[in-house]
């Protein structure tokens, strides 16, 4: 670390900032090494901060050319993290504070300020990086209208706002709306625009772009579209209306996260806006639509209503989340994103929990709030929202909704605001319910399921709620369960029914039933917990075959699956054929949706696999986890094997490629099929449907079926031919290697392709998609040699200093060393310290390695 301790932060030391901001005019001259920003802030003491205090702004990197107030030239000289204009200083009333910074944009790797790509100039300011641009209260509750003047010798010049004027080299832009800085953005460069328009509810003319670089233009179709269809789908739905005359999207070729919802001017990693059925596969495509989506409804969960302070991230970004996961599911198919939502949940969100770095939706305290974008905020925030409207209902969730925009546009609120709205428009008390906010930890769930021979049905649950960092005890949650009970015949007996549980011990009786039902327990996955429930083969495979809940239908097998695999690992057995004749008769079953049947023949993962066995008290072997799933998909390989040509064929599509659900679904279960198919042909399907395809989704997921079998070699080199020159298919050229490769390679392979001549590990992108892949091959990456880690550790000891949060959001692969031998645990610790020795460490990548080593 740095000589001192970077200082913690904590919720509750919250204080409302000692002035208000009435308004900002912030003018940049442009210039890679010396760009000059001077700010116009019309400041006034802040009402609810009796007293006089000294004015401190946030200001980092910044050279300070002048300083003026009411246009007096002041002495002022700022230290390490800011400015300070001593009380007395100051006017007693409002005033005008005006500074002068230089900046170097050109020199700006850790993408965070304003920073160059390929030539343009972008900013990326949340959270904190709008202090890297000028001296400011860096924070969302000080929110101000900006006016902003651009003047630099570029075609295109972007602010957030309306335009106002414009000329040869300058531009002005005006944003009525207050916002926080972290909502500022700045946009210059030789860009072109894929137009379009939108008329909003009340007759609101729009206008739409989509600006990337010339030669990309003919890939923003689908950007476009999927914004129109946000835009009609947040009025529908939510009656939220867009509130300026222009929006604009800007792809960026180096950026640190996915998309950033910048007043009118939201700005993009490239990945996630440019799309061509050559270039992008359907979950490219799948992810651009839900990324544009979910930035465009922060203009009204984020934007118009912020946060108060950073502890409160869930509260723009778990709403989010949840409303862009509901879009998801109208445009496609709810059944399918709720199972897909569930998966990524559990891989990553219930990792975290399980881990040292588990922590609260809201936490209460942080040292680098960049390292608090997690899937606990993120993911669980949603969830826990999800969980808000099952116990309320959903015309309940509309009312407290258009209460929660009404009463706080405009405002920087807290979760007890949220709260509060729900309150007040259902009655309920939702103080237990804020736990879910406050503990962290997935609760584990037990189930006894008790048959008295005379119609009626007993079940009684149990919550486990385990202790997590900093968190020793916790109180019980309220768990919405959704059950229904169906009879031994299939048919469904009880619909689903909502229990609320609210104590450790809890039991639900049904009356009146004629026969011992098989309970469908957690329909929908209505709450994140974990539930444990031993439940015999045939009852899952009833449920498997007869649940009228899609979810728990779908569940049913995974759960079924997850049972083969641990005795395969455990015990070294044989997948049977119950498990294999009950997947057999879902891969085929015209009567589904391809896409669920796709899911349902994607095995259980090795990391998913490892953290169950971890659950039931196994200690994890990667390299048996690994060898296990290979055998398991080489016996369902064998049992499908007859049927699998017929499948790849009849699901072939006729037409030229589209995006839409319906054919992405059916893609997605050829491709399923392909691969089980090339462990019994050799890869000879594979390698003509490669040779054949006419869209990316086939021609990587074929390449893949190959590689994955210890093929295609040459296919690979051809791939390489044809795309050297398209960064994001390069990108997916290098990961898919790294992901296939078999576990002894891993490491080797990864350090080859750092040394090729387009591994251009200064891009994210090409970073992620080569460091990244190493930690997603779980075998690979938990080799016994160690090689892995060490690989991991070296690369994350060079990115830090040029991109700390890069640096540290990639660290998190090692989160997961509980789970392992004594060993494995030793060499990651072991590089865990390297790390946290290492001179100069960021306070990002600082404060997750000693979080992750248990500090
Ligand atoms: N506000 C975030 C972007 C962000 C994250 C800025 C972290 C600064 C630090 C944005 O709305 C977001 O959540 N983006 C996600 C994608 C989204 C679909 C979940 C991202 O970038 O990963
Ligand atoms: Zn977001």
């Amino acid at each position: 670390m740095t000589n001192e301790t970077p200082p913690t932060i904590y919720l509750a030391d919250y204080q409302p900032w000692t002035h208000v901001v009435q308004s900002v005019h912030l003018a940049f001259r442009l210039s890679p090494t010396a760009t000059r920003v001077t700010a116009q802030l019309h400041l006034a003491p802040n009402p609810n901060r009796p007293g006089r205090h000294d004015l401190r702004l946030d200001g980092e990197n910044l050279v300070l050319i002048r300083a003026a107030i009411n246009g007096h030239q002041v002495k002022a000289t700022p230290d390490a993290t800011g400015l300070t204009l001593p009380a007395a200083s100051l006017p007693a009333g409002p005033f005008l504070l005006e500074t002068e910074v230089q900046i170097a944009p050109e020199g700006n790797t850790a993408l965070e300020g304003l920073y160059m790509s390929r030539g343009m100039y972008c900013t990326q300011c949340e959270a904190e990086g709008f202090r890297k641009i000028t001296f400011y209260p860096d924070r969302p509750d000080v929110m101000a209208p900006f006016k902003v003047r651009i003047e630099g010798d570029y075609p295109v010049l972007l602010s957030n706002g309306n335009p106002v004027a414009q000329g040869p080299g300058w531009a002005e832009w005006d944003d009525p709306w207050p916002k926080p800085a972290y909502l500022f953005a700045v946009v210059a460069g030789n860009l072109v625009a894929h137009s379009g328009s939108f008329t909003t509810m009340s007759g609101r003319h729009v206008a739409l772009n989509v600006w990337v670089r010339p030669g990309d233009e003919n890939r923003c179709a689908y950007a476009l579209d999927s914004l129109i269809r946000s835009m009609r789908w947040d009025e529908t739905t939510y009656g939220r209306e867009y509130d300026l005359d222009v929006f604009n999207i800007v792809a960026v070729d180096d950026f640190n996260m996915g998309a950033m919802e910048n007043k009118g001017l939201n700005i993009f990693n490239a990945r996630y806006v440019l799309a061509s059925p050559e270039t992008a596969t359907d979950d490219d495509f799948g992810r651009i639509e839900a990324i544009i989506a979910h930035e465009y409804f922060h203009n009204w969960t984020g934007n118009r209503i912020t946060c108060r302070d950073w502890f409160q991230l869930c509260l723009k970004e778990g709403l989010t989340v949840f409303r862009d996961q509901q879009f998801t599911g109208d445009m496609r198919s709810p059944a399918v994103k709720r199972i897909e939502d569930v998966l990524t949940l559990r891989a990553r969100q219930f990792r975290e929990d399980g881990g040292p770095l588990a922590h609260a939706v809201r936490p209460d305290s942080f040292i680098e709030i960049n390292n608090f974008y997690t899937a606990t905020v993120y993911e669980k925030g949603a969830e826990v929202i999800g969980m808000l409207k099952r116990l309320v209902g959903d015309a309940a969730y509309d009312r407290a909704l258009t209460l929660y925009f009404d009463r706080h546009d405009g405002d920087a609120a807290t979760i007890e605001d949220w709260l509060a709205v729900f309150e007040e428009t259902t009655g309920r008390d939702l103080s237990q319910f804020k736990r879910w906010y406050t503990q962290a930890g997935t609760p584990r769930v037990t189930v006894d399921e008790h048959w008295d021979g005379a119609g009626r049905f007993t079940l009684t649950f149990k919550q486990h709620n385990f202790a997590t960092p900093g968190q020793p005890h916790k109180d019980p949650k309220v768990l919405p369960l959704a059950v229904g009970l169906l009879n031994p015949n299939g048919d469904e007996v009880v619909p689903t029914t909502l229990l609320e549980m609210t104590q450790n011990k809890q039991s639900f009786t049904f009356d009146g039933l004629a026969t011992k039902p098989v309970a469908s327990i957690l329909r929908g996955f209505s709450a994140p917990v974990v539930l444990d429930r031993s439940v015999s083969p045939e009852d899952r495979a009833l449920l498997l075959a007869h649940d009228t809940d899609p979810f728990n239908k779908w569940e049913a097998g995974r759960a079924l699956a997850k049972e083969v695999l641990a005795r395969m690992v455990t015990d070294r057995a044989q997948p049977g054929p119950d498990w294999l004749d009950a997947l057999a008769r879902v891969a085929f079953d015209e009567s589904l949706d391809p896409a669920f049947r796709a899911l349902a023949l994607r095995l259980p993962g090795e990391d998913d696999m490892a953290q169950t066995l971890h659950m039931a008290g196994h200690v994890p072997d990667p390299a048996v986890i690994h060898t296990a799933r290979r055998q398991m998909a080489q016996a369902l390989a064998g049992r499908l094997a007859q049927g699998l040509p017929g499948l790849i064929v009849s699901l072939a599509e006729p037409g030229p490629f589209t995006p839409d659900a319906v054919a992405a679904g059916r893609r997605a279960l050829r491709l399923a099929a392909l691969s089980l198919l090339s462990r019994v042909d050799d890869g000879a399907r594979a390698a003509t449907v490669f040779a054949q395809a006419d869209n990316m989704t086939e021609e990587v997921g074929a390449l893949t079926c190959l590689l994955d079998i210890g093929r295609g070699q040459a296919e690979l080199a051809s791939f390489h031919a044809r795309w050297s020159d398209d960064r994001t298919v390069m990108d997916k050229w290098f990961a898919l290697q790294i992901i296939t490769s078999a576990p002894d390679d891993t490491a080797r392979i990864t350090d080859t392709l750092t040394r090729h001549p387009d591994f251009d590990w200064k891009t994210p992108n090409r970073f992620r998609s080569v460091i990244g892949a190493l930690s997603g091959n779980h075998a690979g990456f938990h080799h016994a040699s160690g090689d892995g880690y060490r690989l991991l550790a070296d690369w994350l000891i060079r990115l830090d200093p040029l991109n700390p949060q890069t640096a540290a959001r990639m660290s998190t692969a090692f989160e997961v060393w509980g789970r392992y031998d004594a060993d494995r645990q030793a060499m990651i610790r072991g590089e865990l310290q390297r790390i946290l020795s290492t001179p100069g460490l960021s306070r990002d990548l600082g404060e997750m390695a000693s979080r992750m080593r248990g500090d």
